[in-house]
Formats: C-alpha cells, sequence, structure tokens
C-alpha cells in the first residue's frame, strides 16, 4: 500500500469531472490496489472521506469512515443520489482545503445507489454526517469543492489564506 498526494485547492485538477469506474475493472487488482491506497491515505490524514479526483485519479468513486474506530470502511463506486429529502447545515472540511471549515447546508437525508468494492449495486439509505459526507465527496467528483457554496468574497479569503499558511510551511 501506499500514501497517495492529496491535491489542494486552488489546483486545477481538482476541477476534473470524473469518469465512470467501467463496473468489468472494479475487481482487478489495479482498482483494488488504488481503493486500498486510498483509504490508507484517508486514514493518515487523518481523514472521513476521500474522493479519486483528490488524489489525481479521475474516478467516480470514493472511499469513506466516519466511525470513530476506523471500523466502517465504505467504497462507492459510480455512486447516484437517487432520492433526497430535507436540509441541514454541517460544519464541513476538505482534505483538500486543509484548516479551513464552514457550514454548508446539503439535503439531511439520501439514498445512494452504488456499485461497493465487490462491484455488486448497492442501494443505501444515509442521514446525518454518513449523508453529508456522501454529498460531499460526489461534488468532488463533479469539480465541485464545499467552497464553492460560500460567497466569492469568502472563496478568495480561503485561498489567500491557505497560500499565506503554504509561503509559512516552505
Ligand atoms: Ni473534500
Amino acid at each position: 500500500m501506499a500514501l497517495l498526494p492529496i491535491l489542494e485547492f486552488p489546483d486545477p485538477r481538482l476541477r476534473t469531472k470524473a469518469a465512470q469506474v467501467d463496473p468489468a475493472q472494479v475487481t482487478s487488482p489495479e482498482f483494488q490496489g488504488l481503493v486500498d491506497d486510498m483509504f490508507e491515505t484517508m486514514y493518515a490524514a487523518p481523514g472521513i472521506g476521500l474522493a479519486a479526483t483528490q488524489v489525481d485519479r479521475h474516478l467516480r468513486f470514493m472511499v469513506i469512515d466516519v466511525s470513530e474506530d476506523k471500523s466502517a470502511p465504505m467504497v462507492f463506486i459510480n455512486p447516484e443520489i437517487v432520492s433526497s429529502q430535507g436540509k441541514r447545515a454541517y460544519q464541513e472540511g476538505c482534505l483538500s482545503i486543509p484548516g479551513i471549515y464552514a457550514d454548508v447546508t446539503r439535503a439531511d437525508t439520501i439514498v445512494v445507489r452504488y456499485l461497493d468494492r465487490e462491484g455488486k449495486q448497492q442501494e443505501l439509505p444515509a442521514e446525518g454526517l454518513l449523508a453529508t459526507c456522501i454529498q460531499h465527496e460526489i461534488d468532488h467528483l463533479d469539480g465541485k469543492l464545499f467552497v464553492d457554496y460560500l460567497s466569492p468574497l469568502k472563496r478568495e479569503m480561503v485561498r489567500k489564506k491557505l497560500a499565506k499558511a503554504r509561503r509559512h510551511a516552505a
């Protein structure tokens, strides 16, 4: 397994729209290895969700684990939200936008259809944090970031703050 570099805002590669995963490729060693690397990268960060877009692999899938003890790893391949209800604001963060947190309003409960790691089609009802996380990661696959929900002024402040943090780190 290997840690993968995570792209950071405003890297233009984060704006790439990911391509569907070929279901016939899901069980291939290459794809399974990439899934393992994504889990390792997400847990090491540490984070609760990571979309392939964030590691510069532009395929529609993501890994998520919202448990406190890394006991609930989930892989969503070609995810599609088939229904959604209600609204709820959560304070979100993102491994591609380190140190920045902001409230984002999304659907409170969703049903997501996807292929699991074995390539089997699943339909999962999700609510609360998991529902927020799934919507956040699907946004990544569409080239969208949570700062896109903020005002242009606030987004510019985020960009400057990250640029400054990078200068200090260099
Ligand atoms: Ni994110």
